[in-house]
């Protein structure tokens, strides 16, 4: 895509990517796919409020999991209007190795395969009234520089205390600045440090039951 290191993986029972960098999972090891449905989507409560032209913001694209399954429901909730999601991603993983980690969820298939189509001839990432974008560089300096103004954001870095670059308070101030009032938020880790953040900078924040082992989550609504 550019000079940006690529992802360098190791993988668990052949099937979940796990960075090498991060020493973390991209998803889920129980479920990533009914992980994605319950953070992120239900989260956000989508796809009810598909509708407009409404604005996804990701920090970190990584497999591209969670945007096949917004497009799979966006799609299988029949959603008027259209769809843009824009995702933020420092190291791109090889397209063969997105292939990879998205086999382990046949279900989504019909569009992994149009994703991993578009990805391997440089674009365009338009499916219909779907439209993806991603940002290739550090969140950090890429996000200030956007004119983004999503309803719903996915907050997607790997674990706080591994990846403290995706879940500082400069860049919470940045994805509220970048969030529509009334928008909303989700993610899966309820650390402390994040919640506080992202209340100080304008949301309104909800710790939820988790996904799986995970006790809690969180989600939160721009003042
Ligand atoms: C948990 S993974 C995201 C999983 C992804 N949402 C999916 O559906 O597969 C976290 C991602 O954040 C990216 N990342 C880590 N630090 C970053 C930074 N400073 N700026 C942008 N992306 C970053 C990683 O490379 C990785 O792809």
């Amino acid at each position: 895509m550019n000079d940006q290191p690529q992802a360098e993986l190791d993988w668990r029972d052949g099937t979940i990517p796990i960075s090498r960098r991060f020493d973390d999972p991209y998803f889920s090891l129980d479920n990533g796919l009914e992980e994605t449905r319950y953070v992120f989507l239900a989260g956000n409560d989508l796809p009810a409020r598909f509708g407009g032209d409404f604005v996804i913001g990701e920090l970190g694209f990584g497999t591209g999991l969670n945007f096949l399954t917004t497009w799979k429901a966006w799609q299988d909730a029949g959603s008027p209007g259209s769809l843009t999601f824009v995702t933020f991603e420092a190291f791109p993983m090889a397209v063969a190795d997105m292939a990879t980690s998205l086999a382990a969820f046949p279900e989504l298939a019909e569009w992994s395969d149009q994703l991993i189509s578009a990805l391997s001839a440089g674009g365009p990432l338009r499916f219909g009234q779907i439209e993806l974008q991603i940002v290739v560089g550090d969140v950090r300096d890429c996000l200030p520089q956007t004119d983004l103004l999503a309803d719903a954001w996915y907050l997607d870095g790997f674990s706080p205390a591994k990846n403290p670059e995706m879940w500082g308070p400069d860049l919470m101030e940045q994805v509220a600045v970048h969030t529509k009032t009334g928008g909303t938020l989700a993610t899966y880790t309820a650390a402390g440090h994040v919640r506080r953040a992202l209340s100080e900078v304008g949301f309104d924040v909800v710790r939820l039951s988790g996904y799986g082992r995970k006790r809690h989550m969180t989600k939160a609504v721009k003042r």
